[in-house]
């Protein structure tokens, strides 16, 4: 009966830039995958993003197949979902010039990731870096989704791009839908394991302080119980108590227990015994995917063979789209 309505679509990316994280993977990909049935789903790998700070050029080849097949490992179907890179779909960088003569110099300047990643490359703050936001902006607005699965670290890029695609839209008519952040209730911000004030990322020089998506069993529960918690002792989550918070979510994230009910469980245990819990609990989500990726890798043809598929199929989405923008500000097509 419902056969014929027509479903929300959602679409988000993620750069390929080294190992994705367990950040990643519980502030974004595990929606993407629980998302893909019911909506009408885009999904891609950033490439585009990544020179923003530098790259060599082999490495980042790599990590492009490699985050592309984490993808299928996870369980997304190109079959259901349109799953391309960003660099094959030229309509996103065309879009971008657009939407940056229609962005303001003030508006991007405010942007939290900017200062903070300009800090950390100092020597590389280029103008890509900068702009960086309006191309995220072309990404979303050519595919007029419903909805962007991220974390909380991207709250600010999703309403830039709210705010551009409304003025766009107020000043030559009709092009693009506003789109809504979609953001976990749990496991939106995953916190470094070693520093819980900082957020879970893989350029982190410590590598205690973040766990891949790839990492073997022991790898993982290693780094759990490596994890800084307090001296205080008591499994609840509190402001004063950062670590054990930020392991809670991550075991409610995973488990799908509520924080409430990993308090109750926990209620009277030592850390030592919590960690190992959390440990095994994400060692045991992950080993799927990083047996699924093992097995996908090998295959370089069939991942080419998907990914250009998914390329064209975007591309039919995402010309038409700019097209109708380019008209609107007055090009000749
Ligand atoms: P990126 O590649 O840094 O991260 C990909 C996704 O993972 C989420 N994430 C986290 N969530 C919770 N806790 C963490 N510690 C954590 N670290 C990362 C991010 O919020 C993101 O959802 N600019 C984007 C990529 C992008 C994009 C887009 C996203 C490019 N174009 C269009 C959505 C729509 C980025 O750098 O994400």
């Amino acid at each position: 009966m419902c056969e014929n309505v027509e479903k929300k679509k959602v679409l988000s990316c993620i750069q390929p830039s080294g190992m994705l994280t367990l950040g990643n993977y519980l502030g974004a990909l595990k929606n993407w995958v629980n998302m893909q049935d019911e909506f009408d789903s885009t999904f891609a790998v950033a490439d585009l993003h990544a020179i923003t700070v530098r790259q060599e050029p082999a490495k980042l080849r790599s990590q492009i197949y490699s985050t592309y097949a984490i993808l299928l490992a996870l369980g997304l179907d190109p079959e259901k979902s349109t799953m391309f890179i960003q660099s094959h779909v030229p309509e996103h960088a065309q879009l971008s010039w657009l939407l940056s003569c229609n962005t303001q110099f003030g508006e991007m300047s405010r942007m939290t990731q900017f200062k903070d990643k300009s800090a950390k490359h100092a020597d590389n703050v280029n103008v890509g870096l900068f702009s960086y936001p309006v191309l995220m902006a072309a990404d979303i607005l050519l595919y007029k989704p419903d909805f962007v699965p991220v974390g909380a670290d991207q709250k600010q890029h999703l309403e830039i791009a709210r705010d551009i695609a409304i003025r766009f839209n107020n000043h030559y008519g009709d092009v693009f839908t506003v789109p809504e952040a979609y953001i976990p209730k749990t496991g939106a911000r995953v916190m470094s394991l070693q520093d819980p004030d900082k957020k879970m990322s893989k350029s982190d020089e410590n590598q205690n302080a973040w766990v891949a998506i790839l990492d073997d069993k022991d790898t993982i529960i290693r780094k759990f119980k490596r994890a800084v918690t307090d001296s205080e002792g008591g499994i609840y989550v509190s402001d004063e108590k950062k670590g054990v918070s930020n392991l809670i979510t991550i075991y409610s994230a995973v488990t799908g227990k509520t924080v409430s009910e990993v308090e109750r469980e926990f209620e009277g245990k030592g850390y030592g015994e919590f960690k190992l819990a959390v440990g095994e609990a994400v060692a045991d989500e992950l080993a799927p995917i990083k047996e699924n990726y093992n097995r996908i890798i090998t295959d370089k043809a069939e991942l080419e063979r998907l990914f250009r598929e998914g390329g064209d199929r975007a591309e039919r989405v995402a010309r038409k789209t700019y097209f109708k923008a380019m008209k609107k500000v007055g090009f000749v097509l």
